[in-house]
């Protein structure tokens, strides 16, 4: 097993989401904090202690689906960088960061960005995972690359929030995949 330090930092929304077209309220535990602990849990059986680490909006978003919509569009027409709450602790000591997101507005959310404007990547690995309604990376990808410039990017697993209960099988593929990083 290579010994990586690992962060598992992703930002989930949960609360109202669409779901085929109707608005319904997925309850507090968003589908990408849902992928991150899965993602824990295997990476634990595989012999690592990741850290898991929500990264959080200091204004947090609205329940209301519309409400938050409407802030995200505004967010990404203004590439905004709202202010996050601190941490994780001892950020540096990581040499491995999976970065979990929702697709929103074909991207990552605004505070994903901002937790790259205030984290250095530079020698570190980003593993760029999403939960998306379709459009899986769509363009968060290249985003990433563009606000992390000097980080080994490793595209990581995409997970469709109308087939979450594949993400088991989704993360399990991916890690077998890329045996050679983590054996
Ligand atoms: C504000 C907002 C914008 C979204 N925009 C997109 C989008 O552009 N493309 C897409 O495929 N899914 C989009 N979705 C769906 C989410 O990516 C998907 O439901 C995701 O699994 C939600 O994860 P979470 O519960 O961790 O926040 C959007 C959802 C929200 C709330």
């Amino acid at each position: 097993m290579k010994d990586h330090k690992i962060l598992i930092a992703y930002f989930s929304h949960g609360g109202e989401n669409l779901v085929d077209d109707e608005i319904i309220d997925i309850g507090p535990i968003g589908n990408t904090k849902k992928a991150a602990q899965e993602l824990a849990c295997q990476l634990e059986a595989l012999g690592y202690k990741p850290n898991l680490f929500e990264i959080d909006a200091l204004i947090p978003y609205p329940v209301s689906y519309d409400e938050t919509n409407a802030r995200a569009r505004q967010e990404k027409e203004d590439g905004a960088m709202p202010l996050i709450k601190d941490g994780p602790n001892n950020y540096e000591l990581y040499d491995t960061i999976f970065l979990g997101y929702p697709n929103w507005w074909g991207t990552a959310p605004a505070p994903v960005f901002s937790f790259l404007r205030d984290h250095q990547t530079k020698g570190k690995t980003l593993v760029p995972f999403v939960t998306h309604g379709g459009q899986m990376f769509m363009y968060s990808l290249d985003d990433i690359k563009s606000a992390a410039p000097e980080a080994e990017i490793k595209k990581g697993f995409a997970i469709a929030a109308a087939y979450l209960s594949a993400a088991p099988s989704v993360i399990k593929g991916w890690l077998e995949s890329n045996k050679d990083y983590f054996e």
